[in-house]
């Protein structure tokens, strides 16, 4: 079958899209607003771009409604945010974070998760993710409904046990989780699953 861009719909392009590019790995993006609202939420239009210094990128979509999302205005007005890496132990929570609550609630209250305090960023980070990089604003570039983020990691944290003696990640004890389409993949162990 082909599709032509121009001559297909929003929702069939979606599907292509979030289908074909996979896996995806998922940011799970913590922010605070100016007024000191904690903020967390699940991307999976992300990735890294650069090794050294480390530069990842997110790109968050606008609201149906042409609103920004929470994560992206925070980002914006405070230059600060943090990825955390999605485990398969943390999955049921991190979905819970996705729902679209107000810019008051907080969603590590929603999801039960403890806000660390970073060292570098402001924004705290999710205590119970085994690695999180705390990330300083480098761009941002708006594509049509939808804003890429760049960021710069300024301090990378991972728990011990998940590195082996030559710095190599260990997944078995990492346990990272993408998304396949709409289902999740684990990068480790028995491969996809529903969330
Ligand atoms: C696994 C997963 C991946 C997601 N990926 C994206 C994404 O790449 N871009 C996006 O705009 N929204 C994505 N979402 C939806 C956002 O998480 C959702 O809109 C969320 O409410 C945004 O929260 P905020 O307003 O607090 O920023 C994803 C949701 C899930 C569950």
């Amino acid at each position: 079958m082909e599709f032509w861009v121009r001559e297909t719909d929003e929702e069939t392009l979606f599907k292509l899209v979030t289908g074909l590019i996979v896996p995806r790995p998922i940011g799970w993006v913590s922010t605070v607003s100016p007024e000191g609202v904690n903020n967390l939420a699940p991307f999976s239009f992300f990735n890294a771009v650069n090794d050294s210094p480390p530069v990842l990128m997110v790109s968050v979509s606008d609201r149906d409604d042409g609103t920004l999302k929470d994560t992206v205005k925070n980002i914006l007005e405070t230059g600060e945010f943090v990825l955390n890496v999605v485990s398969e132990d943390l999955v049921d929570k991190m979905v819970l974070t996705s729902e679209e609550f107000p810019p008051e609630v907080d969603e590590f209250e929603v999801a039960k998760l403890t806000p660390e305090p970073s060292k570098a960023v402001k924004p705290p980070r999710v205590k119970e993710a085994k690695a999180k990089l705390e990330c300083k604003l480098l761009k941002h570039e708006k594509v049509y409904d939808t804003h890429l983020i760049l960021g710069e990691a300024v301090l990378i944290e991972v728990e011990d046990g998940c590195l082996d003696p030559e710095g190599k990640v260990r997944y078995e004890e990492l346990r990272p989780v993408g998304r396949l389409g709409g289902l999740y993949i684990r990068a480790f162990g028995e491969g996809v699953f529903e969330a």
